[in-house]
């Protein structure tokens, strides 16, 4: 049941700090500050190419799986939405990984790309959350995401799991790979376990984001916008928002802005920016004080740091203050305050938050 939440997905977004931990313990050896990964049926040395495929929110969670790959782990990746890449035909390299990302191990898209690198000589390597799904039956192998079972349509829980997972996942191909300190993997392993304490510290903002989400219900368009594995975390919050609260939303990477979306931009259009202090972050608050001067009302979403810093140039509607991270661990992070953003902005709407119109929990049909 429900027990005290009003909503499945409410109850599922308070689940992650717990849900993160267990999926984090299958891999993550905190005393040792090291992450293994079970016995593969691939070589993660040889691997010429990782081909990551998946739909919806769980592509998003490949997106970011790339820029850890290719930052880590120094392997060339590929993501696609099933749908798409099923009927382009692509080369695939020999002895290529495919990996497949989903909640139920039952989208028809992704099941038929699984079939299709099968059937091109891949390894089968899937993130999943159901055991004894489709998927995990003609997977090589799996991964398992230790989120439980998610009732609300929305995926919530999965997604950060996915993260999860992935995330180890690279660490453990950049090792096999010979492309990580001893050091930097200590520093990787501690800024994971440190994970569901954040989540736990971010979800005491929930009042603060519930008053920010009255701004946001009464917009009719929204815009998000992130750089890098930020960008990834923009679509995420942008289809929350849409599929619960129907509001039409658009993720953007922001250094898009200027070349289409900025002609969107008034007082009526808020836009809500994924902004972690890393290496982006300048590049980043320069496309939001560009949209402030436009008159759009930004929501921040970053560190004490990055609020401090843009507070000194413009003057965003809305802050929402996370604790600082290793930039690594940021995409998880900052998937939560988009999470509760959506959600009270459907509340507010007064919409079928666990249900909404027109989805299923589970697309087995093309
Ligand atoms: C969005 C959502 C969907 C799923 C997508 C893939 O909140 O839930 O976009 O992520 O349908 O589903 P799975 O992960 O079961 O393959």
């Amino acid at each position: 049941g429900k027990g005290n939440y009003r909503h499945f997905m409410l109850k599922e977004i308070y689940e992650q700090p717990t849900v993160i931990g267990d999926t984090l313990s299958t891999m993550l050896h905190p005393a040792q500050q090291t992450i293994t990964l079970p016995d593969l049926p691939v070589d993660l040395k040889d691997v010429p190419k990782v081909t990551i495929n998946a739909c919806g929110t769980a592509f998003y969670a490949g997106m970011v799986t790339k820029y850890w790959l290719e930052q880590l782990a120094r392997v060339p990746v590929e993501v696609d939405m099933a749908s798409e890449f099923r009927y382009r035909n692509p080369p695939l390299p020999k002895d290529g990984l495919a990996m497949f990302v989903s909640q139920s191990g039952e989208t028809m898209d992704t099941l038929e790309a699984l079939r299709l690198c099968k059937r091109e000589g891949q390894h089968i390597l899937s993130v999943l959350n159901m055991p004894e799904s489709t998927m995990d039956r003609e997977s090589d192998a799996v991964l398992m995401t230790h989120a439980g079972p998610e009732i609300g349509v929305a995926s919530t829980k999965a997604f950060t799991t996915q993260l999860t997972v992935l995330a180890c996942f690279a660490i453990g191909m950049a090792k096999a790979r010979g492309h990580l300190t001893r050091e930097r993997e200590a520093q990787l392993a501690s800024a994971l376990a440190e994970v569901p304490g954040r989540v736990a510290e971010i979800l005491n903002h929930d009042d603060h984001i519930a008053e920010i989400a009255q701004k946001v219900a009464e917009a009719r368009d929204v815009l998000y916008l992130g750089r890098g594995p930020s960008f990834p975390i923009a679509l995420e919050g942008a289809l929350k928002l849409k599929e619960i609260s129907y509001i039409h939303a658009e993720g953007y990477a922001s250094g898009e802005m200027k070349h289409g979306p900025i002609a969107l931009l008034d007082e009526d259009v808020p836009v809500v920016v994924i902004a972690p202090s890393d290496e982006l972050y300048e590049k980043t608050a320069s496309n939001v004080q560009e949209a402030i001067a436009r008159g759009a009302k930004v929501i921040f979403i970053s560190d004490k740091e990055g609020i401090e810093k843009m507070k000194r140039h413009s003057n965003p509607m809305a802050t929402i203050e996370l604790p600082k991270v290793d930039p690594f661990v940021a995409p998880i992070l900052y998937t939560i305050p988009v999470q509760l953003l959506s959600y009270h902005t459907a509340v507010l709407k007064g919409t079928d938050v666990d249900q909404p119109r027109n989805l299923a929990k589970s697309v087995t049909v093309e």
